[in-house]
């Protein structure tokens, strides 16, 4: 993998930078721009080079359509402002531009074409599509760890058509991870939260056999609360898990990796709704699971006592409401109170994890912070990411 900062000759050079700008929107305003600040120093790099830059990115899952909500608009605006440069929204549909010399009418901006998830065939990482894209840089540069998880059109493709480097954040995130991985000290603690049931759930299988306590909270825990018989009510899961649930449950056994979920919860009827602690066996069909409650959080804590390293993937709950983001605060005081005391190695990652400690202003209390979630888990897992096998 070549570094983009050990390049020369980079003056007047178009190039294609991936990033990820995947960033928690709200009414078109965000609301965390922690993903956005860890681009700005390749950024510079690359205006102080005196290159031309052509940004491409994804916001949220659109599947191939327009979505207005999923605009860039937002965040160029935002780039546009942390630069202090201009950055130019280009909406054209890519696919109809006629000639790759387009770009040059906009001489001294930084562009952003919109997102790329608009195009169907970026997720079905289309060679064609990827041609089309390359041809409008000379250089191609990925700067998205976080989704270097995904073969995707403008992470796999690009880099057979174009000269490819890694971006600054992405060295830092792979260097980082390398370093945990070789040097990682037992009792090993994986607590995974978050909402996309879907990305993790595969991963914990492959998991467990390196770590000894995971624990499961957010979404997925709701997986796991109905494989051992009870209601869910209107929680969000994901369909058809049983299965995994129960190789994930006899693969632990086996490897005695202790797989801890929740064992009472805070609940409410809707995401706006007061919020009642109960345990998982009294859930009613009316009522949404949005927050871990005391005794499995009092369970956490003194498993965190007990680890020497914590690795942490996504809030326990609902966060974004106060009301439930109680369970995510304790697990995120626990381990700084550990860290600071140095009886732990913590490791942070995903963008809703970082959003919330943000907002605690604790980003700088932990050993790590990545700014991946799903690509954070499963390098940890230790597959080859797409993204970086491209660059190789
Ligand atoms: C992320 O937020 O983890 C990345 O942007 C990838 O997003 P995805 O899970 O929608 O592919």
């Amino acid at each position: 993998m070549r570094s983009i900062i050990n390049e020369k000759n980079l003056n007047n050079k178009k190039i294609l930078l991936r990033l990820d700008l995947n960033v928690p929107l709200e009414r078109g305003k965000i609301t965390d721009t922690t993903r956005i600040d860890k681009i700005l120093p390749t950024l510079n790099f690359l205006i102080k080079e005196n290159a031309k830059i052509i940004i491409l990115s994804h916001v949220g899952r659109p599947k191939g359509k327009i979505v207005k909500e999923l605009s860039l608009e937002p965040i160029c605006k935002e780039l546009q402002n942390k630069l202090g440069k201009k950055v130019k929204l280009i909406t054209e549909n890519i696919k109809e531009i006629k000639s790759k010399n387009f770009l040059n009418n906009y001489n001294d901006e930084i562009l952003i074409l919109e997102n790329i998830r608009f195009y169907s065939e970026e997720e079905q990482n289309d060679n064609k599509f990827a041609e089309l894209l390359s041809s409008l840089g000379d250089i191609y540069v990925n700067e998205a760890f976080s989704c270097s998880h995904r073969a995707h059109a403008s992470i796999n493709e690009i880099p057979k058509f174009l000269p490819s480097f890694s971006g600054l954040q992405l060295d830092l995130e792979v260097n980082a991870l390398n370093k945990i991985i070789s040097d990682i000290t037992r009792p090993i603690t994986c607590i995974i939260g978050g909402s996309k049931i879907s990305t993790k759930i595969n991963v914990i299988k492959n998991l467990i056999t390196k770590f000894d306590n995971i624990i499961i909270v957010g979404g997925m825990a709701n997986n796991f609360i109905e494989y051992f018989g009870n209601s869910v009510g209107k929680s969000i899961k994901e369909r058809n898990c049983d299965k995994i649930v129960k190789e994930i449950i006899s693969l632990s056994k086996k490897e005695k990796c202790k797989i801890i979920y929740p064992e009472d919860v805070v609940i409410s009827k809707d995401l706006n709704g007061s919020p009642q602690k109960k345990e998982c066996s009294k859930i009613l069909s009316d009522e949404m699971i949005l927050d871990i409650g005391p005794k499995t959080i009092k369970k956490i804590t003194k498993i965190i006592d007990n680890s020497k390293t914590i690795l942490w993937n996504g809030p326990a709950g609902y966060f974004e409401n106060p009301n439930f983001a109680y369970g995510s605060i304790q697990i995120a005081k626990k381990i700084i109170e550990n860290n600071k005391a140095n009886k732990i190695f913590s490791v942070v990652g995903g963008g809703d994890t970082v959003s919330l400690l943000n907002n605690l202003n604790a980003l700088n209390k932990f050993n790590f912070v990545s700014t991946a979630g799903g690509a954070f888990l499963e390098y940890l897992e230790g597959k080859n990411l797409p993204g970086i096998t491209a660059l190789n």
